[in-house]
């Protein structure tokens, strides 16, 4: 043993080298300068909130907070079986989405394995690719959607994990049903697909399925969903999946036992049983992101379509009417909306669809900061 106060004991414990490549999480921001009252668009939050059912349930859980809850969360894991009619030993469950994500890279990658995930992806892939020691591969998109081929052509005998959300954050793009059902089949069987279905519930085209009866026929597909976004309950951290039996073995032997609250589970699961409360937000977000989307084009700022619960207009990338100023204008009005660097959309600013007087909000503002920036 060295004595103390040895060069050796100077540096200090040191991280894993591919926990130093993390760049963290940045999460959508909630303040602006100067303002005391600000419009939340940052994080794809339901400006609805919950159904007054899960808030309901949750002052109910209050009663209960001395107690470890139920690690195997069969009461909610009973009611998703129900509305989504299928098997209840294949749900997962993670405190948020993200968690699944984490730990789908811990249980599948060894150091060296890669990790596919769109170029546009959500940024909890890499982050949990990396943590795990695994190399993330961003795979080339076409005008912003998910492209099948090239995510084919990446695959490599270390390929481990495919992460695509469907319709994706931040693009707002998706994939219809038979493409999804081609990269599931073209796939090796070495290789899981991830079917991040966060914003799936506001999806309301024909063409579109989450994969969850792909579930049932494939044995490499896996399908996750949050009460984050349409459920209206980010704060409690709720996420769950559904998944093969293989994987769900390995899942429930790296999670925490107790990893959901017993107000969580409560509210979740009133949450998920209240199907007309979902419908109605996601009426509520299409009335509301179409009025947006044509708003702002009537405005002569560019917004691709989008099929989820946020807009991803496009600025510029210098001068006046760059995604910058825009952002720093719509902050001037209290708005708070999310840069996109990160992303590697530079241009563009993510907008989450809010309340009617949340949109109403913004399109004035952006309107106003067009009209100034063209005098
Ligand atoms: C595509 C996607 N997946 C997963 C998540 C994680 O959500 P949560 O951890 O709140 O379930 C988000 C959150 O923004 C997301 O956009």
């Amino acid at each position: 043993m060295r004595a103390a106060g040895s060069s050796a004991s100077v540096a200090g414990p040191q991280p894993n080298q591919h926990v130093l490549r993390i760049s963290p999480y940045t999460p959508g921001e909630s303040k602006a300068d100067g303002q005391e009252r600000v419009i939340k668009l940052s994080s794809n939050e339901n400006p609805l909130g919950p159904s007054a059912r899960a808030i309901e349930a949750y002052r109910r859980a209050a009663d209960q907070m001395a107690i470890y809850p139920d690690g195997n969360a069969s009461s909610l894991r009973g009611a998703i079986a129900h509305v989504k009619e299928i098997s209840p030993d294949q749900i997962i469950f993670g405190a948020g989405s993200d968690e699944i994500i984490s730990l789908l890279c811990m249980a599948f990658c060894e150091p060296g394995d890669e990790v596919i995930h769109t170029v546009h992806g959500f940024s909890m892939y890499r982050i949990s690719a990396l943590a795990a020691g695994a190399e993330p591969v961003a795979v080339p998109e076409t005008d912003l959607t998910t492209d099948v081929g090239a995510i084919l052509r990446a695959v490599t005998d270390r390929t481990k994990l495919v992460f695509i959300a469907n319709p994706n954050n931040p693009t707002g793009t998706y994939i219809d049903a038979a493409t999804v059902e081609g990269l599931a089949r073209g796939l090796p069987p070495h290789v899981l697909l991830v079917l991040d279905g966060a914003y799936a519930e506001y999806m309301r085209m024909d063409d579109y399925d989450d994969g969850l009866r792909l579930v049932d026929r494939l044995p490499n597909v896996i399908v996750t969903h949050t009460f984050s976004k349409i459920h209206g309950l980010a704060a409690l951290r709720v996420g769950w999946g559904y998944a093969p039996p293989v994987v769900v073995d390995a899942y429930n032997r790296v999670r925490g036992p107790f990893n959901l609250s017993i107000p969580a589970q409560m509210a979740a699961e009133a949450a998920i049983r209240d199907t007309a409360y979902v419908r109605a937000c996601a009426i509520q977000n299409e009335v509301w992101r179409d009025w947006l989307t044509k708003e702002l084009s009537a405005a002569q700022i560019e917004v691709p379509p989008s099929f989820a619960n946020f807009i991803l207009p496009r600025f510029g990338q210098n001068g006046s009417v760059s995604a910058a100023s825009a952002d720093a204008f719509l902050r001037s009005r209290g708005i708070i909306a999310r840069r996109m660097e990160g992303y590697g959309l530079p241009d563009h600013l993510r907008i989450s669809i809010g309340s009617s007087s949340d949109c109403i909000a913004v399109a004035a503002a952006l309107r106003e900061f067009v009209g100034g920036a063209r005098e």
